[in-house]
């Protein structure tokens, strides 16, 4: 009897409101809010709320920003965005140069991907993975979104791969490659440093270009930092008008070797070299080695060639200015 009433009632609710629906007052529909980000390895990239809905376009949610390198890492010429997602409420803190203190539930996420035409973006993207890094109770965790075939969505998969791909370069060539998407175990590899699992690029000297550090100062990203002049600035090895040969030289060492080549990475105990950008000269070992890294970087052989894992061709341009750089000493 009771729900007898309540059916009635709610019939006359119904009915009401389509009545106002057909009056000419019509409730404007409230802008849906931006779901938060899911700082969680679900099964589908789309699940986590980095992009807005089409994903393939790669657009950042609301809740997401973008930021680069000041100096990149070569991996097989894909191009990268990267992205963090900040817990709402939260922000970065400064330490130093190096990784500000992340919040709980941070997530960092790096998408890979070329376009069919290097001269013509508008013919689209080959989106090949999207690697995740979450804090998570104070540990960083990753994963990997392998794309679909349909370029449609990504789906969790931790296991190795070759994805074969070819695009049109900027001279108009056809490239083909056994693109390599890294196990959870090399992952690890270079992301590892003393056995804890890091993130490699965002140190604040490595972002401190293109207004990124004074923007992350005035977004609220980064608190306990109100001078980004502060911050030391890793150059762009790229630059050949602002940074001399070996600023340049010791900046790709250090987005593509120090990562290994450190105290406490990967290949700590099986070579002398120390890579990253602050080590001075004389005990980076780059000198006494020279010979080794040119033979390293002038040749492919898979197993032999640096860096060991995450490129399966030659970086022409990286090795000609470390070449340069080494005759130069
Ligand atoms: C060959 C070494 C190497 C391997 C293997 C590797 N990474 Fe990285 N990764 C790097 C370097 C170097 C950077 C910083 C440069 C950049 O962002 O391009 C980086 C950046 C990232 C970032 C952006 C945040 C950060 O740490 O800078 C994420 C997320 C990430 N890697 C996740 C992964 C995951 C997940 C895997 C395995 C599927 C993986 N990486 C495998 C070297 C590696
Ligand atoms: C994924 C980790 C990793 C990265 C990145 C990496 N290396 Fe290595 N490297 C190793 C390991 C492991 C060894 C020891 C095994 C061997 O000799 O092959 C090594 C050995 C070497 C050696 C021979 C040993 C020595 O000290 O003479 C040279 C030279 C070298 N790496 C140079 C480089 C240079 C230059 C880069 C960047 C362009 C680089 N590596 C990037 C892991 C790495």
């Amino acid at each position: 009897m009771k729900n007898l009433i309540y059916s009635i009632a709610l019939c006359f609710l119904f009915i009401s409101c389509s009545e106002d629906a057909d009056d000419t007052y019509y409730s404007p529909i409230p802008p849906e809010p931006t779901p938060e980000v899911v700082p969680e390895f679900l099964p589908n990239l789309s699940e986590l709320n980095l992009f807005t809905e089409n994903l393939t376009d790669l657009t950042p949610s609301d809740r997401a920003f973008i930021y680069d390198l000041n100096t990149p890492l070569f991996t097989d010429y894909a191009h990268k965005q990267r992205l963090i997602a900040l817990p709402e409420g939260t922000s970065m803190e400064y330490v130093d140069d190096g990784f500000p203190n992340f919040p709980d539930n941070t997530v960092i996420a790096k998408t890979f991907y070329y376009f069919n035409n290097e001269r013509d973006e508008s013919e689209g993207k080959i989106l090949v993975e999207t690697r995740i890094l979450i804090k998570q109770n104070g540990v960083w965790e990753l994963g990997n979104y392998k794309w679909n075939a349909e370029q449609t969505d990504a789906v969790l998969d931790n296991t190795t791969s070759t994805v074969p791909l070819s695009y049109l370069n900027t001279n108009g060539e056809t490239v083909n490659l056994d693109y390599v998407i890294p196990s959870a175990q090399q992952c690890i590899d270079c992301h590892n440093s003393n056995n804890i699992i890091k993130p490699i690029g965002p140190k604040l000297r490595s972002i401190n270009s293109n207004h990124q550090l004074e923007d992350w100062i005035s977004n609220n990203y980064l608190t306990n930092l109100t001078d980004a002049s502060q911050v030391g600035v890793l150059p762009n090895w790229e630059d050949a008008v602002n940074y001399s040969l070996e600023e340049r030289a010791r900046a790709y060492f250090d987005m593509n070797c120090a990562h290994c080549h450190s105290d406490g990475g990967f290949c700590q105990d099986q070579s002398y070299l120390r890579l990253t950008y602050e080590t001075p000269l004389a005990d980076s070992y780059i000198f006494e080695d020279r010979i080794n890294i040119d033979a390293r970087m002038s040749f492919y052989y898979q197993g032999f060639t640096m860096p060991l894992i995450g490129t399966t061709i030659l970086h022409p341009e990286g090795y000609d200015l470390v070449s340069q750089y080494l005759d130069s000493l």
